[in-house]
């Protein structure tokens, strides 16, 4: 017989002679060790079975005061014996009593008087199945513990990797530090606002941080140049989405990062870059992006002006209702203009 751990068996029978009998057969065999505990009583049982760890318990039917089909049903009650191996035993064969036994939670059966081969034999057996079963069990848990640490290693890899990117875009332009995160944050409040779940919010704001990746193949000196752009130099700007949108479609794991990126200057009256896209046509994700970029460009310093009067921004938002921006995103942005009493929402504060 293949060698189990030392197993704990607890035997309840109001006969002594049975106790002893069990405690001969167990002690002869020695293919397996075991701590034997033994009790006259249901009720005593239950109280070793809450002190002890036990294996297996072999459970007499018939006895005084409490009898093995309530002690049986006691014992499933507690949680840490659900599935812990309990062989009844009686000296009355009627197959009701065994379906009755099995009903309530009985692992097996076994006739009295038995001889040492069939008890011993059903132990082992039992013990190494309930002992292969555990080994399942925890093996599954470590593994899943294994696969949620990877998992959550991997995640923070995706947010710092994303986070060291938005950098990258911001560092190419001088007026435009911290833009990204500003983005990415009032992004996400407009998406969590607007009823969005937890996950799409998680995706607004990646996409949000990342929108403006295609700036990193716009020349410097047309990115940061003091004076008015020519019209060669905004066309050259205007690429910028779509370098994006290459850029981010490499991430096939993350389909929607792309979406921010190449629609973020679309206009709600289709008069927008680069696809003039109009209203619903343009994805909702680019959408929230859009009124949230438009918010902190007015609220940061650029090279020809100051960060605009938080009155003034909400005029340009009014303004921009229906024919630059989705009317509902606006309106929250609005809101959170509104909420913003001491104009906190800037670039020079954040
Ligand atoms: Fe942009």
């Amino acid at each position: 017989m293949e060698q189990l751990r030392e197993s704990s068996i607890l035997v309840i029978d109001d006969d002594n002679f049975i106790l002893k009998i069990v405690n001969r057969m167990l002690s002869a065999d020695l293919s397996f060790k075991t701590s034997l505990f033994t009790t006259l009583s249901g009720r005593e049982g239950l109280e070793i079975l809450k002190k002890e760890e036990i294996d297996l318990v072999l459970l007499d039917v018939n006895m005084p005061e409490i009898d093995g089909m309530e002690v049986l049903e006691e014992i499933r009650k507690i949680p840490s014996y659900a599935s812990v191996p309990v062989i009844m035993m009686s000296a009355i064969i009627k197959p009701e009593l065994e379906a009755e036994a099995f009903k309530r939670g009985a692992t097996d059966f076994i006739h009295k008087p038995f001889t040492t081969d069939v008890i011993i034999g059903r132990m082992y057996h039992h013990l190494r199945f309930s002992y292969l079963q555990r080994s399942l069990h925890e093996e599954v848990k470590k593994q899943t513990a294994l696969a949620e640490e990877r998992l959550k290693a991997n995640e923070q890899l995706f947010n710092e990797t994303v986070m060291a990117l938005a950098q990258t875009i911001d560092a190419k332009d001088q007026y435009t530090r911290g833009h990204s995160l500003r983005v990415a944050k009032y992004s996400r409040s407009i998406s969590r606002i607007s009823g969005d779940s937890e996950e799409e919010q998680q995706n607004v704001f990646y996409a949000g941080l990342l929108h403006d990746i295609g700036k990193i193949g716009i020349n410097e000196q047309i990115i940061n140049k003091h004076s008015k752009l020519t019209d060669e130099e905004y066309e050259t700007i205007k690429t910028h989405p779509t370098i994006g949108w290459q850029i981010l479609s490499l991430i096939k794991i993350n389909p929607t990062l792309s979406i921010g990126a190449h629609y973020h200057h679309e206009r709600y009256d289709g008069k927008g870059y680069p696809e003039g896209l109009k209203g619903d046509q343009i994805p909702r994700l680019a959408r929230i992006i859009c009124v949230a970029d438009t918010y902190d460009s007015m609220t940061s310093k650029r090279s020809y002006r100051d960060c605009l009067p938080q009155e003034v921004v909400k005029e340009q938002m009014e303004k921009g209702i229906g024919s630059q921006f989705d009317p509902l995103f606006a309106k929250i942005m609005l809101k959170m203009i509104e909420m913003d009493t001491g104009y906190r929402m800037r670039a020079d504060l954040n």
